[in-house]
């Protein structure tokens, strides 16, 4: 069986089987009067095929110049016409004794990776504030580069900000700010492009444990220290499971509520959305997702963005199992019900015959961003435990940690994989292949009928109170007390779809959703309140689309807005106020809808 694949990745113009990119030198100043980048990158590189053309890729960027060897001898090079969202091919003539190739360059303020924050956006109000979102195919839009999952390299970068800002790289990082603004890095592992990050503002550091620590605002950082107290616990959890961590530091970095994501597994400093700040520690499995990427994804990466789902469905499953050693099963099985409802929602939305719902992905001419779904994520999470529970867990933990070490720091396609778990982990045993059926779950639309079933005990609890609600029951009669944040939003997910107004007032003053702190159960109210009229959350609602730019919240309590007849137009005009607040990723998705 061949160990390295080399599969052609139709977001990217670049030709790694010619020339491919070994190391990166990024050197760069920050700019925030006019919002840009500047500076340059200086690509070593192997010309496998003695190639008179070097291909990157690069999207709203502007090339000064392009030099060859540490001589820095000019060379010529062509931009050419921009693609949508691929963005050009940057064509650079070289030949094939060139294994240096400097390029400048600047970004522009359309360079969608990045979100330039004024002070008032960010915590403190005083200091302006920049992060980058490279994947899935955003790095090119501030680094011209080999942007495709399946080339990795290491890099050094030297990055200037304006003094009394911090800068931070998915790299090695300082503990605190340099007088002067300068900041170097090195990442010495190979690493795909879309794993390049930065961020800089006014931030300090906590450490948690040994390799463990948080960065945020100064306002923040006490908050989130608390909040991510258990981190040093969860990786030695994931070592447990899976083997060593390879990157020697695991830090945070809790970013203004813009950022898009919930989470963002740039590797040695997970980029997080303020919105898990719950203050009860019950939204950390988002911590343990990332943590988890480390190995899936990080370690053995997609080769393409077709193959989403050896990322994301292994890093769901990897979550569950750490999150299960810290707080037992039982509370797996509560993210697993969630998480299966969420799918059924995704999947149904989708139509069960649609091409999405598969799990290797089809999504050439795409931009890759409208297919990554949940599907890759919690369909890709069933079949592994489909596949945990044929096998049991021994064997397959075993085969997991094997996969790890014996791809680790390649890519892998889903054919391969296939063809990888058939001999080495099921010997080709026909009985138990023919019992999952890999093809009709990889290949095959909506959700196999052979599922696993999997039962939350706690939830079974909630299931009666809310039938008793049904009965007449009043809400404040209702014993919530250990319920923890999915409880509750099992509860608001069993509510009936149409509710009375004065039943959603009961609701509101026996336990307070309108004003909670907790942004996954406002954000489950909010959809709730929306759907049934409920106007007093609309204050709260206002605050919340202003403030927060996580997709995840704002497609669903956008759509149920524009849902409703009268709440259209409220839609389009909160939208025309808060998307400067939005990153390109958000807007990206919601303009069409909005605008
Ligand atoms: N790598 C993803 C985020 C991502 C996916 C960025 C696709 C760009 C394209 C990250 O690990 C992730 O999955 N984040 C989730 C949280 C997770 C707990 C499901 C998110 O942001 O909601
Ligand atoms: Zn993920």
């Amino acid at each position: 069986m061949q160990e390295e694949i080399i599969i052609r990745d139709c977001h990217s113009f670049a030709k790694p089987e010619e020339v491919v990119i070994t190391h990166s030198d990024i050197n760069i100043v920050v700019d925030f009067n006019h919002s840009i980048i500047k500076g340059k990158v200086t690509h070593t590189i192997n010309n496998i095929t003695g190639s008179e053309m070097f291909f990157l890729d690069c999207k709203d960027i502007i090339i000064e110049k392009i030099t060859t060897g540490v001589e820095e001898k000019k060379t010529t090079f062509v931009l050419a016409t921009p693609q949508p969202f691929k963005g050009s091919a940057l064509e650079i003539n070289i030949n094939k004794d060139i294994d240096i190739v400097t390029i400048y360059y600047q970004t522009t303020p359309q360079s969608a990776a990045l979100q330039w924050l004024k002070p008032a956006q960010t915590a403190g109000g005083k200091y302006p504030f920049l992060f980058t979102q490279s994947e899935a195919i955003l790095a090119r839009t501030w680094v011209p580069c080999q942007d495709s999952p399946g080339i990795r390299f290491t890099y050094d970068a030297k990055v200037k900000v304006p003094i009394g800002l911090m800068a931070l790289m998915s790299a090695n990082n300082s503990v605190q700010k340099t007088d002067d603004g300068n900041y170097s890095f090195s990442m010495n592992q190979p690493i795909p492009s879309y794993l390049l990050a930065l961020a800089v503002g006014d931030l300090v550091y906590h450490p948690i444990g040994k390799r463990t620590g948080v960065y945020a605002e100064p306002s923040e950082i006490e908050k989130s220290a608390y909040e991510f107290a258990d981190m040093e616990k969860m990786l030695i959890a994931a070592e447990e499971l899976y083997g060593a961590y390879r990157w020697e530091q695991f830090d945070v970095i809790v970013l203004p509520p813009s950022f898009p994501f919930g989470g963002m597994e740039n590797p040695r400093l997970t980029f997080a959305t303020p919105t898990i700040l719950a203050g009860d520690r019950s939204l950390v499995s988002l911590v343990a997702h990332e943590l988890a990427h480390s190995w899936s994804g990080n370690i053995v990466t997609n080769a393409t963005w077709n193959d989403f789902w050896l990322n994301e469905g292994f890093t769901v499953y990897f979550e569950r199992r750490i999150m299960e050693k810290l707080e037992g099963k039982s509370y797996n099985d509560m993210l697993t019900v969630l998480g299966l409802h969420e799918m059924v929602q995704t999947i149904n939305q989708l139509g069960i015959d649609n091409a999405d719902t598969c799990l290797k992905l089809a999504l050439n001419d795409r931009d890759p961003d409208d297919g990554m779904t949940l599907v890759a994520y919690e369909k890709g999470f069933f079949l592994l435990l489909l596949i945990e529970k044929t096998v049991g867990r021994e064997r397959w933990d075993r085969f997991i940690q094997d996969y790890f070490n014996r791809f680790a720091f390649k890519s892998m396609n889903t054919e391969f994989f296939l063809q990888y778990i058939e001999s080495s982990l099921f010997n080709n045993d026909k009985s138990q292949l023919e019992k999952i059926n890999l093809n009709k779950w990889i290949y095959g639309t909506g959700i196999p009928e052979n599922i696993p079933q999997v039962v939350s005990e706690r939830f079974v609890n909630i299931d009666k109170c809310v039938k008793e609600l049904a009965g007449g029951k009043k809400a404040i009669e209702i014993d919530t007390n250990n319920w923890t944040t999915h409880e509750w939003l099992y509860f608001l997910r069993k509510l009936p779809i149409d509710i009375p107004l004065e039943i959603m007032k009961e609701l509101d003053d026996a336990f307070h959703f309108t004003q909670s702190g907790n942004a996954e159960i406002l954000c489950a109210w909010f959809q709730i309140a929306i759907k049934n009229k409920y106007k007093n959350v609309f204050l709260a609602l206002d605050n919340f689309l202003m403030r927060v730019g996580r997709r995840k919240f704002l497609v669903p309590l956008y759509n149920a807005l524009l849902n409703s007849e009268d709440l259209k137009q409220y839609a389009k005009d909160i939208y025309a106020k808060a998307r400067q607040n939005y990153h390109y990723v958000s807007t990206n998705t919601l303009d069409e809808r909005l605008l």
